[in-house]
C-alpha cells in the first residue's frame, strides 16, 4: 500500500454499476456451490473482510471478533491510505491472534472494495464506509458469494435502495446473509418490548413519536492539498449525495422502529418540514440542522418523527407509542397503561452491537440464513421520503418516493472537483 494509492484515479460511476447488475440474475446458478461451501465445514475458520475503516467499521470488527473463536479478519479497504493505517493499528492491538491483515490483503483507493472482493481472503465482508457506496458495495459483495454485514442506512437515494433491493434478492437466492447495523433489532430490551407492543400490550397503534434531537458531530477541517472530492468525502456527514443527510444518516435508528412497529408496511405519504439555522456556513455543506415529519399510513396511523442537530437545545432520544389501551417508551423498555408502568425489561443487555455478529456468525455454522434486506432497503426510503418532502415543501407518496430517478451520485469517482449543491429551500427545490 503507498501513499499514492490514495489518489488514484478511477473512472467507475454508478450507472456502470447499475449496468453490470443486470448480469448478476444469470450467475446465481453456478455460484450456489461456492456460498454453501462457507457453512458445510461448521469448525473451520471463517475469513472476514472490513471495508470503511472509520469508528464504526473499525468497532464492526472488534464485535465481529468476539462472536466465536474461530474468526480471523484477514483484509481491510479503506479509500483513504491513512484511516486504513489508523484502524489497523487499534485493530492489531484489540484482536490480537484473529488480526491476519497483511499489506498485500490492504486496499485503498475507490477500487480497493473490488479487490478484497475479488480474492478468497474473505468469507464474509463488513461494509462501513459512508452510505453513498453501499448500493455498490453490497451488490459486488454478493455478486463475489459473500456473506454481509452492512451498516445503516444502505443508500442515499432511491435509485440505490433499488440497486440494494436487487442485489438482496440475489442474496436470498444464494443463501448468503445479509445482517443490518440498523442495531435496535438486535436489542434484548427493544426485542421484549416489542414483543408486548405485538402481543397487544397496548392495544391497536393510533400513533407515534419519535425523537432524535442531539448535538452537532464531528468535522474533519479542509487541508490545502485535498481536493473537492476528497475534502466532500473525509467530511461526508455534510453532503447529501454521501451521507442522506443527517435524517437518513442518523434518524433512520428511530425510523426503522416506527417501521418495524408498524409491522414493515410502508407509510403511504408524508409531509414535513425542515431547515438549517446554526450549521449555515461553508463548513457545513449544504445539509440541513433539523426536520420534522408526519409520515401517514392506510389504517390512518401517524409517526411523528423530530430530528435535530442543533447545540444548546434540549436532547431527546426515544420512541414514543400510543395505543388504543395504553403507551410504550421503546428504549426505556416500558408499557404504560391507564398511567401504571405495566411492564418494563430487566433482562439481560448484551450489547447489540455485539448481538449482530453473533447471530450473523450462528446464522452462517447452522445455515439458517438471515436476510435483513427487506426492512433496510424499506427504513431508508422512508427516511429518504422524509427528507424530500422536507427539502420540496412537498407532500409526496410512498410510489412516487420508490419511482424516483434521483440519482445523487457524481458524474464520476475520481479525485478533483465535485459540484457543491445548494441548500435546499422547499417551494423551489423540485421533486425528482
Ligand atoms: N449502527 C450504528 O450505531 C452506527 C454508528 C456509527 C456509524 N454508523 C454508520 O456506519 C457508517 C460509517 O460511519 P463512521 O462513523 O464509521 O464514519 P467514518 O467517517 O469514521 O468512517 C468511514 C470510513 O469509510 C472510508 N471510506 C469512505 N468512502 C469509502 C469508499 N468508497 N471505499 C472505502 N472506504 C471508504 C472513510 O475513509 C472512513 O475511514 C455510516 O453509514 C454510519 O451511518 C452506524
Amino acid at each position: 500500500m503507498s501513499s499514492q494509492d490514495t489518489t488514484r484515479n478511477t473512472n467507475s460511476n454508478r450507472r456502470d454499476f447499475l449496468k453490470a447488475s443486470a448480469a448478476v440474475g444469470g450467475a446465481v446458478a453456478t455460484t450456489l456451490t461456492a456460498a454453501n461451501a462457507v457453512h458445510a465445514q461448521g469448525s473451520d475458520i471463517l475469513k472476514v473482510g472490513l471495508i470503511g475503516c472509520g469508528g464504526r467499521g473499525t468497532g464492526a470488527a472488534v464485535n465481529a471478533m468476539r462472536a466465536e473463536d474461530n474468526l480471523r479478519l484477514t483484509a481491510m479497504a479503506d479509500i483513504f491510505g491513512d484511516r486504513l493505517e489508523h484502524s489497523r493499528n487499534i485493530l492489531q492491538r484489540q484482536i490480537g491472534d484473529k488480526f491476519a491483515v497483511t499489506e498485500e490483503t490492504s486496499y485503498t483507493g475507490f477500487d480497493g472494495y473490488k479487490e478484497l472482493l475479488a480474492g478468497d481472503d474473505v468469507d464474509v465482508v463488513l461494509l462501513c464506509t459512508p452510505p453513498h457506496f453501499r448500493p455498490a458495495h453490497i451488490e459486488e459483495a454478493v455478486k463475489q458469494n459473500k456473506h454481509v454485514f452492512c451498516e445503516k442506512p444502505v443508500a442515499t437515494d432511491a435509485v440505490g435502495v433499488r440497486q440494494v433491493m436487487d442485489a438482496v434478492r440475489v442474496a436470498k437466492e444464494k443463501d448468503l446473509n445479509v445482517v443490518s447495523g440498523l442495531c435496535w433489532r438486535y436489542d434484548y430490551g427493544v426485542r421484549a418490548v416489542m414483543e408486548q407492543i405485538k402481543s397487544g400490550a397496548i392495544g391497536d397503534i393510533q400513533s407515534i413519536q419519535e425523537n432524535y434531537l442531539t448535538g452537532t458531530l464531528w468535522h474533519r477541517g479542509r487541508k490545502p492539498d485535498w481536493s473537492e472530492m476528497e475534502y466532500q468525502i473525509r467530511n461526508w456527514l455534510y453532503f447529501t449525495w454521501l451521507s442522506g443527510d443527517h435524517i437518513v444518516e442518523q434518524h433512520i435508528h428511530s425510523l426503522d422502529k416506527a417501521m418495524w412497529l408498524m409491522d414493515d408496511v410502508p407509510p403511504v405519504r408524508a409531509t414535513g418540514l425542515g431547515g438549517r439555522q446554526q450549521r449555515v456556513d461553508e463548513q457545513w455543506g449544504h445539509g440541513y440542522d433539523h426536520f420534522a415529519v408526519c409520515y401517514e399510513w392506510e389504517n390512518g396511523a401517524k409517526t411523528f418523527a423530530y430530528t435535530r442537530q442543533q447545540s444548546g437545545c434540549s436532547n431527546n432520544v426515544e420512541d414514543y407509542v400510543m395505543g388504543t389501551k395504553g403507551s410504550a417508551k421503546i428504549l426505556r423498555h416500558s408499557i404504560e397503561v391507564g398511567g401504571e408502568e405495566t411492564f418494563r425489561y430487566r433482562g439481560p443487555k448484551p450489547s447489540m452491537y455485539d448481538v449482530e455478529h453473533k447471530e450473523l456468525f450462528a446464522a452462517i455454522r447452522s445455515g439458517e440464513t438471515i436476510n435483513n434486506g427487506d426492512y433496510m432497503c424499506k427504513s431508508t426510503l422512508m427516511a429518504i421520503l422524509g427528507r424530500e418532502v422536507c427539502y420540496t415543501g412537498q407532500t409526496i407518496t410512498w410510489d412516487q418516493m420508490l419511482n424516483s430517478e434521483n440519482d445523487l451520485s457524481p458524474p464520476v469517482y475520481q479525485w478533483g472537483d465535485v459540484e457543491v449543491p445548494k441548500v435546499a429551500i422547499p417551494g423551489k427545490t423540485k421533486f425528482v
